[in-house]
């Protein structure tokens, strides 16, 4: 059991809070006890610069990405990786579990959820990256710093790029307005590039969503980043290309974390 008053974060990763690796200039565990949310633009996050080869790297690996084969609507402008980790809470050990899978029922996911999905795995430098590890662990410290920790957490990694192509926009995933089955879930924005859309809008936490979104906010640059806890309804609209040169797309990094207690 991982005492509450020592921060995860620290005690697995950095030792102390002068060796922090990102910081940030936000209170995200309160925003989510009291809003279910928290917006976090870029310029509020702090990384160390002995991490930028690592970022770097990290950042490139969306060129990378393997057609989403899971397009129940015959779609090929989704690219994605999966990737899943277990976070010990008796060690504080991050370890990744080679070749799951990734469910989401069809409640949620009408178009295509109710089946686990196979989507291509991390690589493994991805796996073993310094930087996607500080960030897992800095995600789950934020989304925790308010809650006891005595079980494991169970955290899915989701590379994700979305195409727009002249004609064709990028639907987001899932589609339409929704909450999540899982504890926690952290977004960060990689990178947009030539398109209009992709605006997120929540709906507030109760039984069904608002009729008008509380929330409306486009992320615009590097690391733009939002939290939400499983009460939060939420969507994301297409991405439709615009007039600039190249290629639209939006590409996001999506992290879930689920208390291993808490699966059937
Ligand atoms: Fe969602």
């Amino acid at each position: 059991m991982i005492p509450a008053t020592i921060p995860v974060y620290y005690w697995a990763v950095s030792g102390n809070n002068n060796n922090k690796v990102i910081t940030v200039d936000a209170d995200i565990g309160s925003s989510i006890e009291r809003a279910h949310y928290a917006l976090v633009p870029a310029h509020d996050f702090l990384f160390t610069p002995a991490m930028q080869e690592s970022i770097e790297a990290f950042r490139l690996d969306w060129e990378h990405l393997e057609a989403d084969p899971y397009m129940a609507d015959g779609g090929k402008y989704r690219f994605r990786r999966y990737g899943l980790f277990r976070l010990s809470a008796t060690t504080g050990e991050l370890s990744s579990i080679a070749g799951a899978s990734f469910y989401q029922s069809a409640k949620i996911n009408p178009l295509n959820g109710g089946q686990p999905r196979h989507f291509a795995p991390l690589t493994a430098d991805i796996v073993s990256n310094a930087f996607l590890r500080e960030v897992i662990l800095f995600d789950f410290a934020q989304l925790t710093a308010n809650k006891h920790i005595d079980d494991d957490w169970l955290i899915g990694v989701h590379q994700i790029r979305i195409l727009a192509a002249d004609g064709i926009p990028g639907n987001p995933t899932p589609e339409g307005t929704h909450r999540d089955d899982e504890n926690f879930t952290a977004q960060h924005l990689i990178g947009r590039h030539n398109i209009s859309g992709g605006i997120n809008y929540f709906y507030g936490n109760g039984p069904a969503p608002t009729e008008c979104p509380q929330v409306v906010w486009e992320q615009q640059v590097y690391f733009d980043s939002y939290y939400f806890d499983r009460s939060l309804w939420h969507s994301v609209s297409p991405i439709v290309l615009g007039d600039g040169d190249g290629d639209g797309y939006r590409d996001v990094l999506l992290i879930d974390f689920v208390e291993s207690s808490k699966l059937n």
